[in-house]
């Protein structure tokens, strides 16, 4: 059954309630000539997904969205049940920024065929999964890429939004696509505070305090773009100018890494840089925080 996110007025965004629903919602588009952009989302939405649904909007016929806080891509329990949730907000988000369609889902809905969905048949985040996140949340590229897959296979969108935000993720994402034969995988830029911060949804579990101090994230990518400018192509020196600025802060850096993105490769590869992507994971408290910023 299709639902109205405001049941009164129809023409309003779609909500469904399962993936079924969406993948019968979505063939309808692609039988009548219409191409589906599709933004994939834990929810807690912010101005970065924002843009990614306004860049969707502007380059699909239709323009559609998920919210499923994914358990395969959590290594513990209880960073899952502390992930921010607020569907409400999320819709009218959503509905402000003219997405068409948006569908939620269980495990159960999205693995149908699985009895049991603590056996889900898990995917490999392939080559791009090694190194980074992989070592820090052993597991939670391949739940991503597993859920992914999933996702693709229900909407089968012409092209699908990823920020680079989390760029190891997008080149697990980019090389499925490649294998399934679709979508247009499409990277957009990293929406920031003022200060350079990343927003994340995991930004509303900090404090003021904390806030100020998750500054440092960016404060150490941009040493590494300046260090880059002034001629400096060696990793290990990059790298020592990002964990400089960590030096007295709260922040438990989990990994600061300069990596040529085309051939991902280990930290430190030998030799000068031509193209490199300085990464970072580092946590406050409870909170993981991710960044990254190209520096060629
Ligand atoms: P989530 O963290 O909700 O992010 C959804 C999308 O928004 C991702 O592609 C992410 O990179 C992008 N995004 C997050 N912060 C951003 C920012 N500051 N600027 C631009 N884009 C940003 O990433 C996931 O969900 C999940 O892993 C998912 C792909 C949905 C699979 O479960």
């Amino acid at each position: 059954m299709l639902h109205c996110s405001m049941s009164y007025f129809c023409l309003a965004m779609l909500h469904l309630p399962n993936p079924s629903d969406a993948r019968d919602w979505c063939n309808v588009q692609r039988q009548t000539g219409r191409s589906v952009g599709f933004v994939p989302t834990m929810g807690a939405l912010h101005r970065g997904h924002e843009s990614l649904v306004d860049r969707a909007r502007i380059e699909n016929d239709v323009c559609c969205a998920s919210i499923f806080v994914n358990p395969l891509q959590f290594e513990d329990g209880q960073d899952f049940n502390a992930y921010p949730r607020d569907l409400n907000a999320d819709l009218a988000v959503l509905e402000a920024h003219g997405c068409d369609m948006i569908f939620e889902g269980t495990l159960e809905s999205f693995f149908p065929e699985v009895e049991d969905v603590r056996r889900i048949p898990m995917i490999s985040a392939g080559p791009f999964g090694r190194g980074l996140e992989e070592v820090c949340r052993p597991g939670h590229l391949d739940g991503v890429r597993t859920i992914v897959d999933r996702l693709f296979r229900f909407v089968g969108p012409a092209k699908a939004y990823f920020g680079e935000k989390d760029f190891q993720q997008t080149l697990v994402v980019m090389d499925l696509a490649e294998s399934l034969g679709y979508p247009d995988v499409i990277v957009c830029p990293t929406v920031r505070e003022p200060s350079g911060l990343a927003l994340s949804s995991r930004n509303a579990l900090l404090s003021p305090d904390e806030k100020k101090e998750a500054e440092r994230i960016f404060q150490s990518l941009a040493a590494a773009a300046k260090a880059w400018s002034s001629g400096i192509r060696h990793a290990h020196i990059l790298r020592e100018k990002m964990i400089e600025q960590f030096a007295g802060s709260r922040l438990i850096v989990e990994y600061a890494a300069v990596r040529n993105p085309s051939a991902w490769t280990a930290d430190d590869p030998p030799g000068e840089l031509s193209h490199a992507q300085a990464l970072i994971a580092a946590r406050l408290g409870r909170v993981r925080l991710i960044d990254n910023l190209q520096l060629h």
